[in-house]
């Protein structure tokens, strides 16, 4: 899924853009693999993570283990966990954690990060991509070809067992939904920062 080139993305943004100690939420750090490669070169001052599983956050914990800043490790819905926050942060990233959300519930999610975020800061998003002549449909038949042309370290039965979750679970959103979304819910001008040549992942900065 293209971890090694988001996580040198998110490095890349990071390092340019924060200079000055900043803080961080994580939506759905899942183990935070990818953020504490991320923030390694950074004056991080504080980092919440947040996840719905226990297991996850036991391994962010772990993984942030270095890192000398303020950190809060939290299980729960970040739907709910974003209520608690009023312009707190300066980056919020969403990596690979709102794909479930229909379209209309990914609105929510903007608007809660929106007003989470302090003015200037930004929010980050990598996820699955929809082509924007796609339908879901048809973004789940060319996700799933891929994978079988692709994945040799998977049995055609654990492919099919992985695209069983993604036909029923996901909601991928395309680069103009996305847009859409962000515009309808006050953030700035989105900018693509990494697109993978399968164009099956993507990586959106969207400006307070
Ligand atoms: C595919 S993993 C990605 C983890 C990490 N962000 C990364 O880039 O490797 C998605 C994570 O989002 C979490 N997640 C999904 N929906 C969530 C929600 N509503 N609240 C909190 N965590 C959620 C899942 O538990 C899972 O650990």
């Amino acid at each position: 899924m293209a971890h090694k080139e988001i996580s040198l993305t998110l490095h890349d943004f990071i390092t340019s853009n924060c200079k000055h100690p900043f803080s961080v939420l994580d939506l759905g750090c899942g183990d935070a693999h990818v953020s504490s490669m991320a923030l390694k070169d950074s004056p991080v001052a504080k980092y919440h993570g947040v996840d719905l599983s226990d297991i996850a956050i036991d391994f962010a914990a772990e993984n942030m283990e270095s890192y000398s800043c303020e950190k809060s490790f939290i299980v729960g819905d970040f739907m709910d966990i974003l209520d608690n926050y009023e312009k707190e942060f300066d980056i919020i990233v969403a990596g690979y954690s709102i794909h479930h959300f229909p379209f209309e519930e990914k609105g929510v999610v903007l608007k809660k990060c929106r007003d989470s975020l302090k003015p200037g800061g930004s929010l980050l998003i990598y996820d699955i991509l929809r082509k924007n002549s796609e339908t879901r449909t048809d973004y789940c038949n060319r996700a799933y070809d891929f994978c079988k042309r692709n994945w040799s370290g998977l049995t055609i039965d654990e492919i099919e067992t992985v695209f069983t979750h993604v036909n029923t679970n996901d909601y991928p959103e395309s680069r103009e939904s996305i847009e859409e979304l962000a515009v309808h819910n006050g953030f700035g001008k989105i900018r693509e920062l990494f697109r993978d040549k399968s164009e099956l992942y993507i990586f959106f900065h969207l400006p307070y």
